[in-house]
């Protein structure tokens, strides 16, 4: 016999993202439990152009999202009938992706009389630290390090920050991937980056690590310093120093964000760091941070149970009120 469905009776906030390349739903209770949370990465798909073409992400999400949403409700034990609201990602990201899970969200919705609760993706980067089994509190200073961001955050309470730094260029994550694609290595590079690393001596290469004025980051200069490096080795002598150049290379993007974690930190007499996003996942920035709050590693890259962490601090919109909603591809601020 069954034994009671684990969702049941709960008021459940459901929530969807569809930001970029990942088509993600979870299901998660007003008090921060995750009961599901299931994130289907088209990464396969877009490696072969080497980053993610946006027509190609926008259609896979169309194909994955209602797979995606029944498998979250099927692993949370729970039915619509247990939603109590929808909340989705409105902004930044792939316009197009966007709209898949925004029109998902709003039809689910409308459909059941719920209300909606629109989603910043930056704001659901830093509530993935609002999650149980162990929140983070605020006040903190955040660096929200990404695939699409680079930002230091004053985070004085839930549901609210104010900008302190940003990149002039690239993101982070932005450097990791086009750095591993002048290495020769896959699609995201980050992880691919972090791996190779550990295999490499980071102090073989001096790479440079830009200090622009303020609180800001620059990862252009960086980026061309290893395009220079790769072409003065050659293909034999790339090959041979794969290791060495990943371990490198990473050394420089950690120690960078690093330095104006730090400096941010001082500034803003910050009391607590936290660090958020998909380079949070990183190895080697996870450990240079000691005391750090770290975002769970599970919940560093796009996912959906961030997205209804966020929405607990979001006001919701009423049904029917936001059958005119638009996506947003990038931030207002
Ligand atoms: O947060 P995210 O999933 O998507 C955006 O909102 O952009 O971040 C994706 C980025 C990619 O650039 C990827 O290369 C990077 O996070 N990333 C990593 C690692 N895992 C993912 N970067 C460094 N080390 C990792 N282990
Ligand atoms: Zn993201």
């Amino acid at each position: 016999m069954e034994g009671p469905r684990q969702g049941a009776g709960e008021r459940l906030i459901l929530a969807l993202e569809t930001s970029c390349d990942e088509t993600a739903a979870a299901l998660v209770t007003e008090d921060g439990r995750i009961l599901a949370n299931v994130v289907s990465s088209q990464a396969e798909l877009h490696a072969r152009y080497g980053g993610v073409v946006p027509e190609v992400a926008s259609r896979r999400h169309l194909e994955l999202v209602t797979p995606v949403l029944r498998e979250a409700l099927a692993e949370a034990g729970a039915s619509l009938d247990d939603v109590e609201r929808v909340a989705v990602t409105r902004g930044p990201g792939l316009i197009g992706a966007l709209l898949v899970g925004l029109s998902a969200a709003k039809s689910l919705a409308w459909a059941r009389h719920l209300s909606l609760v629109p989603v910043d993706h930056l704001h659901g980067h830093v509530a993935s630290l609002f999650l149980e089994p162990d929140p983070v509190e605020p006040p903190f200073l955040c660096l929200l390090a990404s695939g699409g961001h680079t930002l230091l955050l004053d985070v004085p309470e839930h549901g609210r920050f104010r900008v302190r730094g940003t990149t002039l260029d690239d993101a982070a994550g932005e450097a990791f991937d086009k750095g591993a694609r002048l290495l020769g290595l896959g699609y995201p590079g980050g992880a691919e980056i972090d791996l190779l690393a550990r295999e490499g001596d980071p102090d073989a290469f001096d790479f440079p690590v830009a200090r622009v004025p303020g609180l800001d980051f620059s990862f252009s200069g960086l980026k061309t310093a290893l395009l220079y490096k790769v072409r003065e080795l050659g293909p034999s002598e790339l090959e041979r120093l794969r290791p060495d150049l990943a371990a490198s290379y990473q050394r420089a993007i950690v120690r960078a964000l690093v330095e104006r974690t730090q400096a941010a930190a001082e500034q803003t007499r910050a009391e607590r760091i936290a660090v958020v996003g998909g380079v949070a996942a990183n190895s080697e920035l996870r450990e240079a941070l000691p005391g750090a709050a770290l975002a769970p590693l599970e919940l560093c890259t796009d996912n959906a149970a961030m997205i209804a962490s966020a929405a607990r601090y979001v006001q919701e919109i009423p049904f029917p009120r936001y059958l005119a909603l638009d996506a947003y591809a990038s931030s207002a601020a």
